[in-house]
């Protein structure tokens, strides 16, 4: 643990972490330090490990059952820190964020239908458009001295050809931009002139750090006719392996997008999930945001680390999120600084080029960690960039 962070979520010792069987500890040798997939390397809420711990004593490990719990769960998390009022009526439960993507665009488009994403963006992105049978048509977020953000103007000329869809990513992996309320008011008015459905991915939305305040693309006037959002908690509390996400349709033509889902639908999420989400929307909040002055803390301790260590590396601190995206072009084109990083400095970052074209020279890493962690590989990074 670290013995500094009064407060702060405590953090397991290196071995201890090693023993965890999932992507994040399993895919690297034991000398690689692993700041890749989005895992985080913080103990479970005891909301969440208490109503795990006590289905598994029940042996309660059925079907799942999440109607009407989730959406109870869901809205009231929804209301008190967003201040959306949302009927509980309007969530649908799906297995994850990516079947939930997925059956949406299905049930949006038609084969060959063109669907818009923003690169450089979760690299699933890529993948979820052709599984639904339409095709990629990208218009990439643009980057000013202030960051990443959405090209509005971009956007128009694509909505003008007249895509299917557009899946928005908000706030934004890997750029950590949470998107401001003009800026979804903006989307949403061509959305409505072209007719295009928006798809909002809002998993990394209970995860907007200190200093910036998160908008649900639902909460904005007049959205709902065009939008849904699929929302989960398996980011911000650290629940992927459990299956459990939700979609949100709150007006009828968008409803009859999840009415059109495959009936087996609900038969493929976790039960653990369910259990898990309700525990953690409804009860998990202290925990929360003592996790989110935990990633205040890592944020300001990396850019410290990044500022003294690698100079050369430039970012935009995240407003959301748990990952830095950090501009490495300096050190090489490509995924070159992130090989070495690897190669020489045994520290394992995701390859800016996975998140698209716009990611050449960049690197994405995983800061829900602890100080040690980052402290040991921003040094060995930094040793293996000389
Ligand atoms: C933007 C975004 N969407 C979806 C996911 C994955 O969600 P799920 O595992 O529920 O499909 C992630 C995981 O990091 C993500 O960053």
């Amino acid at each position: 643990m670290d013995a500094d962070d009064a407060g702060l979520l405590p953090v397991d010792p290196l071995d201890v972490l090693r023993r965890r069987r999932s992507v994040k500890w399993q895919t690297y040798p034991a000398d690689v330090l692993p700041l890749t997939v989005a895992e985080m390397d913080f103990a479970l809420a005891p909301p969440v490990a208490d109503v795990l711990r006590e289905a598994v004593q029940r042996s309660d490990a059925g079907y799942a059952h999440a109607v009407p719990d989730l959406g109870r769960a869901i809205a009231g998390f929804a209301a008190r820190r967003w201040n959306w009022d949302l009927d509980p009526a309007a969530v649908t439960a799906v297995t994850d964020v990516g079947v939930g993507v997925v059956e949406l665009l299905r049930a949006a488009t038609r084969p060959g239908d063109a669907v818009v994403i923003s690169p450089p963006v979760y690299p699933p992105f890529f993948d979820w458009v052709p599984e639904a049978g339409a095709r990629i048509l990208e218009v990439p977020l643009a980057h000013g001295a202030d960051g990443w953000h959405l090209d509005l103007a971009g956007l128009e000329a694509a909505f003008a050809t007249h895509p299917a869809a557009y899946v928005l990513c908000n706030p934004h992996n890997p750029v950590g931009r949470v998107h401001t309320a003009d800026e979804l008011a903006a989307l949403v008015r061509l959305a409505r002139i072209y007719r295009v459905t928006l798809v909002s991915d809002e998993i990394h939305g209970p995860l907007v750090l200190p200093g910036a305040s998160f908008t649900p693309l639902l909460t904005v006037p007049g959205a709902g006719e065009v939008a849904v959002t699929v929302l989960s908690a398996s980011k911000a509390w650290n629940l992927a392996a459990l299956k459990c996400a939700a979609v949100v349709a709150t007006a009828p033509r968008m409803a009859a997008l999840t009415g059109r889902f495959p009936p087996d639908t609900k038969w493929r999420i976790g039960h653990f999930g369910v259990l898990a989400a309700v525990a953690a929307f409804s009860e998990g909040e202290a925990w929360l945001d003592r996790l989110l002055a935990t990633l205040d803390h890592r944020r300001t301790l990396l850019a410290t680390l990044l500022w003294d260590r690698l100079p050369t590396v430039a970012w935009h601190p995240p407003a959301a999120t748990f990952l830095a995206w950090l501009d490495c072009s300096a050190l090489g084109p490509d995924d070159q600084a992130r090989d070495r990083f690897l190669d020489r400095g045994r520290v394992a970052l995701e390859p800016g080029l996975h998140f698209g074209a716009a990611g050449s020279g960049y690197a994405r890493l995983n800061f829900a960690t602890s100080a040690d962690i980052l402290d040991q590989a921003t040094a060995r990074m930094a040793a293996s960039a000389s």
